[in-house]
């Protein structure tokens, strides 16, 4: 694990009508990114889109699900330089079992090869779905370790499993 530099939490995280917790103005898995970039002191990118602005949580899963089958690559704003950068925690909520469409966008884009990616997610019972597969797929050369997966009704009371996780890794 890299101590010497400072690591790097991108993240995905839809704020609004979410499972089990509600119409939420800040989402779990941008919660856990906070706590790690905290605890981990780390910098942060925020995969931002607006395509699912105010969207109820059941017309949102029809085109989550759709745009899995499709293998669309939703544009998200903004970028980031990765090359400073030794370790990248990578976080989302599980749609359909592995990350949002736009984060593949992001692993599309952001070359990651060579450095050591975690992977985390938020979820209600499918922990770290496919995700982990996914990152794998995404950078064969990089180092895919390290993985968290928290349910999202439990982010709220749950920096000090974050911080336990995160000290399993060395921070
Ligand atoms: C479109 C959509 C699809 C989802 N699919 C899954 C799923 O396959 N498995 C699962 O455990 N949770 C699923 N969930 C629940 C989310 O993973 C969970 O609420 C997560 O904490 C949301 O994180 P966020 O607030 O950062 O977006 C889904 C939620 C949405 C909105």
């Amino acid at each position: 694990m890299n101590k010497n530099g400072k690591a790097l939490v991108v993240f995905f995280s839809h704020a609004g009508d979410n499972y089990s917790v509600g119409n939420i103005k800040v989402g779990n898995t941008k919660i856990v990114a906070d706590y790690i970039t905290e605890l981990a002191g780390a910098d942060q990118f925020e995969i931002v889109t607006h395509k699912y602005d105010g969207m109820a949580y059941q017309p949102l899963c029809d085109l989550a699900k759709e745009e899995q089958r499709k293998g669309e690559l939703p544009p998200y704003e903004g970028s980031v330089d990765v090359s400073k950068y030794d370790t990248v925690f990578i976080g989302g909520p599980v749609w359909w079992g592995t990350y949002p469409q736009v984060m593949f966008t992001f692993f599309s884009k952001v070359d990651l090869n060579g450095k050591t990616v975690i992977p985390f997610t938020t979820h209600e019972g499918s922990g770290l779905g496919q995700c982990v597969r996914d990152v794998r797929k995404a950078y064969p050369k990089a180092n895919v370790t390290g993985q968290f997966s928290i349910y999202g009704h439990d982010v709220r009371d749950g920096k000090a499993r974050v911080e336990k996780w995160l000290k399993t890794l060395g921070y």
